[in-house]
């Protein structure tokens, strides 16, 4: 029987059938790729049930439980230790993100209101900026030969494919569809490029501490959309690009920005939308990790070199010409 939905969910009326077809579900409108193949869909299902004989699901519900175990989801917590003499400047930093980030998401919030869509592609269109920030400031760094760590790029890169991702699913899902929505968040991510390009320049840590309120800001906003819809989003399918993603039968990058994990320990189930958004929601969180991890000084390896490292540790050997922003950077090639 069909029935008419009133929930911000849905851009027109949707069936009460479990589950609905693209045909007559929301996102057949704004479906990129049109129909799934056959081979497609045979491909999906094939990884599926190869991952359920492996039982990697019940591993995964397990640690995706407490995700941000000992951490906390607000946004306030003190995460680096410090030496007395810095703490203050370490305090500073913090509490100008915190207050940073509360004041944009209070004009988030006052935006969309309940544009559940328009606001995580707002959200993800600027979620992937810092970590092409990181790689560009980065990447200028090694030109100059003054921090060479393989291990930062790789992992940021995947950090970034995630979040791409993620906005891929949020335009397969309608959250573009008005200019306006568009203009706005592509206005902020332009600017918000250069302000974590200087951040990190003068202070990597402050800039990682950035993006972790940003992720735990993210973390929050699914866990809390999964909350409030969990039922209606059950009944509703997997948008192509999230199949495309966390059941693709290459999941190297997808293992690469979970630094806090073994590479294959986590292998999603996406049955319908809901886990579609509980993956999201658990990236945010495994994003807040490494972020937390990353405000340590050369603390980031990536998943695939510690295997690497069990092996050689030559590979895990912090370069000479180590530095910590560009003040640090160009003091060190004058000394030298
Ligand atoms: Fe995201
Ligand atoms: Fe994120």
């Amino acid at each position: 029987m069909a029935v008419a939905s009133t929930s911000p969910l849905s851009a027109k009326p949707t069936t009460a059938t479990s589950p609905p077809t693209p045909a007559f579900g929301f996102l057949a409108p704004r479906s990129r790729r049109g129909r799934a193949t056959a081979w497609r869909s045979l491909l999906v299902e094939a990884i599926r049930t190869q991952r359920e004989k492996q039982g990697t699901e019940g591993h995964f519900e397990e640690s995706a439980a407490a995700p941000l175990d000992g951490v906390g989801v607000g946004a306030d917590d003190p995460v680096v230790p410090s030496s007395d003499a810095s703490d203050w400047v370490v305090k500073l930093e913090q509490s100008f993100n915190i207050f940073a980030t509360d004041s944009v998401i209070m004009v988030l919030k006052g935006v969309y209101r309940d544009r559940y869509y328009a606001r995580f592609f707002a959200l993800e269109t600027i979620a992937r900026v810092p970590y092409f920030a990181f790689i560009s400031v980065l990447h200028m760094y090694s030109t100059f030969g003054w921090w060479r760590r393989a291990d930062y790029i790789k992992v940021h890169f995947a950090q970034s494919w995630n979040e791409f991702h993620h906005l891929l699913i949020m335009e397969e899902l309608g959250g573009n569809s008005l200019w306006i929505d568009c203009f706005l968040a592509r206005f902020m991510a332009f600017f918000y490029y250069f302000v974590t390009v200087a951040m990190y320049m003068l202070s990597p840590r402050m800039a990682y501490h950035f993006s972790e309120c940003v992720e735990r800001h993210a973390y929050s906003t699914y866990d809390e959309f999964l909350k409030l819809h969990e039922e209606e989003l059950k009944r509703l399918p997997a948008p192509e690009a999230a199949l495309e993603y966390y059941l693709n039968e290459d999941l190297y990058l997808f293992d690469e920005f979970q630094a806090s994990r073994s590479p294959g320990s986590r292998r999603p189930k996406i049955d319908n939308l809901y886990d579609v958004f509980v993956n999201i929601r658990d990236d945010e969180a495994e994003h807040c990790k490494t972020m937390k991890t990353c405000q340590t000084h050369g603390n980031l390896r990536s998943p695939h070199s510690t295997q690497n490292c069990l092996e050689a540790d030559t590979e895990c050997v912090i370069p000479e010409n180590d530095c910590e922003g560009i003040v640090d950077c160009v003091k060190k090639s004058l000394t030298k």
